[in-house]
């Protein structure tokens, strides 16, 4: 079960493979002017921003390293099962410009992405919590046979467990709107996954201009084309690191229709609208 493989700390509900130790010093941990981050709740679009990063600081000739270089080592405070020391620890001795990822709320953050200063860029993936919740079930039953434990995560229950707050990374409304507080400061960009899918072009163009990159209109074009998913997921399927193959399922608004029960999307509903109505934020359920 879930239980197993997760902690509590400070009100969030963390993966097992995230440590005290390591939270202890994140809050320190070196931010560089030139890196770029991703911060997002998990199964809402990282990998896909991560991507399109990689593709346009390569078209711009600010890096000459392979993908799998720029994506790095998972996110800052994970050790991967098929790693031997958390992300950060690889991160501290990768050239610049870095990826950065973090599934960190705020508050857990370190302060170089907490409280931004001079250059570094943020990008914070957004998406809708059904679809993500779904997504998180997969994938965590797939890391769950990656960590050689053999039992399923049961959907009956994960619904709930989502909206308790009680999946890794959870709750997700206090991560959401926590970073969501920075939404005014020009270090971060916020891109919701539903947009993104349903205006690729746009999205990149977006992103490009965020960081101060100049390409042409072709190249921009070239980069969105290359960025759908089932042009991503011929990589991503070929990844030599194995949590990287198990990233990209279905990539479509609406899946949540294919496990909800009447019950289960009510119960969603009313909480959603409990926790966001009135922050600014929306979401298309499609
Ligand atoms: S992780 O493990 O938290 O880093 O996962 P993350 O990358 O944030 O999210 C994984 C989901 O994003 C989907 N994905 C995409 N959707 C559309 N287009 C592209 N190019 C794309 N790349 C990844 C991926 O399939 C996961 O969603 P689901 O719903 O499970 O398919």
């Amino acid at each position: 079960s879930l239980e197993k493989i997760t902690w509590e700390y400070k009100g969030f509900t963390l993966f097992r493979d995230v440590t005290k130790e390591t939270l202890d010093v994140l809050p320190d941990f070196q931010i560089r002017d030139d890196d770029i981050v991703v911060a997002s709740f998990p199964k809402t679009g990282t990998n896909w921003l991560l991507e399109m990063v990689t593709k346009i600081l390569r078209a711009a000739g600010k890096t000459d390293s392979s993908a799998d270089d720029l994506i790095g080592p998972g996110p800052i405070e994970v050790k991967i099962p098929t790693a031997t020391q958390p992300g950060y620890v690889t991160l501290a001795d990768m050239p610049s410009p870095r990826l950065v990822v973090t599934h960190l709320p705020i508050e857990l953050a370190p302060k170089g992405i907490s409280k931004p200063q001079n250059k570094v860029k943020i990008l914070v993936p957004m998406r809708n919590p059904k679809d993500t919740a779904v997504s998180l079930y997969h994938f965590g039953n797939k890391i769950f046979k990656l960590m050689g434990l053999k039992d399923d995560i049961p959907w009956e229950g994960f619904a709930q467990k989502f909206t308790n707050g009680k999946v890794p990374y959870g709750p997700f409304e206090d991560h959401v709107l926590g970073w969501w507080k920075m939404r005014d400061d020009p270090h971060f960009l916020f891109l919701k996954y539903e947009d993104m899918k349903k205006d690729l072009l746009s999205a990149v163009k977006t992103i490009v201009a965020f960081l101060e990159v100049d390409l042409d209109e072709s190249t921009i074009k070239g980069i969105a084309e290359a960025s759908t998913f089932n042009n991503m997921k011929v990589d991503m399927d070929n990844s030599k690191v194995a949590e990287r193959r198990a990233i990209a399922r279905k990539g479509i608004i609406g899946d949540w229709k294919n496990m909800f029960t009447p019950e289960q999307s009510e119960a969603f509903d009313a909480w959603y609208e409990e926790k966001f109505s009135g922050t600014g934020i929306t979401f298309d359920f499609e």
